[in-house]
């Protein structure tokens, strides 16, 4: 069985207020109702409070993991503003996100770099959650496929799948209010299912593979109903605790 996740993606949000309260949301509910693993990426300085306050909560609580946004391809030396990996798993951090859009796009991050950085995290013992996506050209093109299917192979030389989480975020659905459709999503991750497959036999098929671009509570189920989606990963919607407590809800066992 695949392991199920939803991942909150507070980009450059939320203060520790928030953190307290998601974490106090989530230690209402028992463990045993969610049929999901819940990760909560804030900005690394709040990094140390969640994970604190996550270890406070009851034993049969929901224990939210802690992930990072982004992580240095270096692991220690003169690289003022970095963070490394293995600073990162000190903080408690379990996963990290890696290869995402506005990181590619924004700050100029390329396959290269991204294998670099993905290395260094699994080296540090912490699970990537590697993005990919199409833009709405690339979309609109028909090269869908063969634009994630490149992401994944530049990324993926020498990883550990044991350590990996692949999340599909078209590029045109991140905060924009425009999801892709269930059977979009499912079509691509079927695709991406299948490539993992073939680069490893037994581990390709249990890599968690996450659905990301504008999931809100109301299209969160029928998303998480599709065969190849284990969860998503989410950004806007993973700031209102109630709102991100229900998405998490809707992955049914
Ligand atoms: P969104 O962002 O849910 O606000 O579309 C998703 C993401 O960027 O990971």
């Amino acid at each position: 069985m695949r392991q199920s996740l939803v991942i909150a993606n507070w980009k450059l949000n939320g203060d520790l207020n928030l953190v307290s309260q998601m974490v106090q949301c989530f230690s209402q509910d028992s463990a045993a109702d969610y049929a999901t693993d819940v990760v909560i990426c804030p900005p690394a300085p709040y990094l140390s409070a969640l994970h604190a306050e996550s270890l406070a909560c009851a034993e049969d609580a929901v224990n939210v993991k802690v992930g990072a946004q982004n992580c240095s391809e270096y692991t220690q030396g003169a690289y003022t503003g970095e963070i490394a990996a293995s600073m990162l798993r000190e903080t408690g951090c379990e996963y990290v996100i890696l290869g995402h859009s506005e990181r590619r796009t924004l700050f100029s991050e390329d396959d290269s770099l991204i294998a670099k950085k993905l290395k260094a995290a699994q080296q540090a013992e912490l699970t990537v959650v590697l993005c990919v996506g199409e833009s709405l050209t690339e979309r609109e093109n028909n090269h869908t496929i063969e634009v994630v299917t490149a992401q994944l192979a530049a990324a993926l030389d020498g990883a550990d799948f044991s350590r990996l989480v692949i999340a599909y975020e078209p590029v045109w659905a991140i905060g924009t209010g425009k999801t892709a459709s269930p059977q979009q999503a499912q079509a691509v991750h079927q695709e991406i299912r299948q490539y993992l497959s073939q680069l490893s036999k037994d581990k390709g098929a249990k890599v968690p593979l996450l659905y990301g671009g504008s999931v809100k509570a109301d299209n969160a189920e029928v998303l998480f109903a599709q065969t190849d989606i284990d969860g998503g990963l989410i950004g806007g919607a993973s700031l209102e605790a109630d709102q991100f407590r229900a998405i998490c809800r809707a992955v049914k066992g």
